[in-house]
């Protein structure tokens, strides 16, 4: 992804003639960039041979979940809807851990006729559900226990899981009391001790604390977990500065914990195995002059893309073409839909633009088209992958007529 005689080429492909073909808004996927972000993942982590669960919700596409199967990759769902989805796209059963606070009684039931390899389940009443099911198939479930470790993953408030005021998982004492209890259930085998602590995460001291917490709480217990899962949060460097979580670094942490423990490591990434390989081309349709700024009205709007309305994330907007003029006034990239908050960034310094001109929102991969909705009752946009230099539709965009 790179700019070639000031044309920004995503693989080979001019943007350009990617808005002409496929229209805009288009979210469109390297799948270079996502093998290559694989590939490091593993190699990183490679000391400590973990299983390695693809976080469904970052990315639920079909194909690019299959892909990601393909290399390797379980898969960490949510809800019945993503197991169905990881299973279709060829990801086995035995790579598929389910992790969240309110699975139904439904949901647990499919979870446990298809024999995933784990439920990570989040409280009492969750367990005693799952006892109940696997008494009236006459199974024994393998089940995990999520903690919640009181840990501070400092990172933005809206995505931190693992504090105590959060709802994910449990305390230290009822996680001692589950223990106990599922040790002794004839319908359940403890395998797994699991957290998550918090989402783009880019210091490695979140974690050291999450792992301390945890060899004080396995040393409580007194039980051999088979497996410890870790979780995902890995950050990714959406501002371009070189800060991104140390991977190395924090595997050769886990890598001492593991050893200490004796158990098969998880992890649940999703933002850092395909953030960045996604890219949302839109097009300027107005700009229109306002009071100290310029608006710089999109095709795209928080409908498309969720996280700077919903977080007040940043991402990276770069023209499709640069020229060398430099814009006098700033600039605020905006969507049509009907909110203030409808909003992408504002920037001082731009170069001049256009009505009609392409514009990229970098870094669209995990929690993009996952995030998007109907709203305003816009359609959703096509989602298009570039692989081996070919450019193939892999969800096609939204019909008005379905919508209506
Ligand atoms: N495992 C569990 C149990 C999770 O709850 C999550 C994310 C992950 C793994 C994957 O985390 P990752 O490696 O992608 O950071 N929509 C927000 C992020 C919410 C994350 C929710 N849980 C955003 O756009 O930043």
């Amino acid at each position: 992804m790179r700019y070639k005689s000031k044309k920004f080429l995503i693989d080979g492909f001019n943007v350009d003639k990617i808005a002409k073909t496929y229209k805009t808004p288009v979210y469109c996927y390297s799948f270079k960039r996502l093998r290559e972000n694989i590939k490091d993942f593993k190699k990183n982590f490679k000391r400590i041979n973990p299983l390695t669960c693809f976080s469904v919700k970052a990315n639920s596409n079909k194909i690019l979940l299959n892909e990601i199967g393909k290399l390797g990759l379980g898969a960490d769902v949510v809800s019945i809807g993503e197991l169905l989805k990881a299973l279709k796209s060829g990801i086995k059963p035995n790579k598929i851990v389910f992790s969240g606070v309110g699975k139904t009684k439904n949901e647990l039931s499919f979870a446990i006729e298809k024999k995933i390899l784990l439920i990570n389940a989040e409280s009492k009443s969750e367990i005693l559900e799952i006892e109940k099911i696997a008494k009236s198939k006459k199974r024994k479930v393998n089940v995990g226990i999520r903690l919640n470790p009181n840990t501070d993953a400092k990172t933005l408030s809206q995505i931190s899981t693992g504090k105590k005021e959060n709802k994910f998982g449990v305390s230290e004492k009822r996680f001692l009391e589950l223990t106990k209890y599922i040790r002794h259930s004839k319908y359940m085998n403890l395998k797994c001790l699991s957290v998550h602590i918090g989402s783009q995460i880019l210091d490695i001291k979140p974690y050291e604390k999450m792992l301390m917490v945890l060899n004080k709480i396995i040393k409580k217990t007194n039980y051999h977990f088979e497996y410890i899962d870790l979780g995902g949060g890995m950050g990714i460097d959406y501002k371009n500065s070189n800060k991104k979580l140390n991977l190395k670094k924090y595997s050769l942490i886990v890598k001492k914990f593991k050893e200490k423990h004796k158990t098969k490591i998880i992890f649940e990434p999703g933002r850092s195995i395909i953030g960045n390989s996604g890219i949302l081309i839109t097009k300027i349709i107005y700009i229109k002059e306002g009071h100290k700024k310029n608006f710089v009205i999109l095709d795209a709007a928080m409908n498309d893309f969720m996280r700077p309305a919903l977080y007040n994330a940043r991402h990276r907007i770069i023209p499709a073409i640069k020229n060398e003029s430099q814009s006098n006034k700033t600039y605020e990239f905006v969507g049509p839909i009907c909110e203030s908050t409808d909003k992408f960034s504002t920037n001082k310094k731009f170069q001049k633009l256009h009505e009609n001109d392409l514009i990229l929102i970098c870094d669209v991969g995990a929690y993009g088209m996952s995030l998007s909705s109907n709203y305003n009752t816009r359609p959703k946009p096509v989602e298009i992958l570039i692989k081996n230099s070919k450019i193939k539709i892999i969800n096609k965009r939204q019909n008005l007529k379905d919508l209506i």
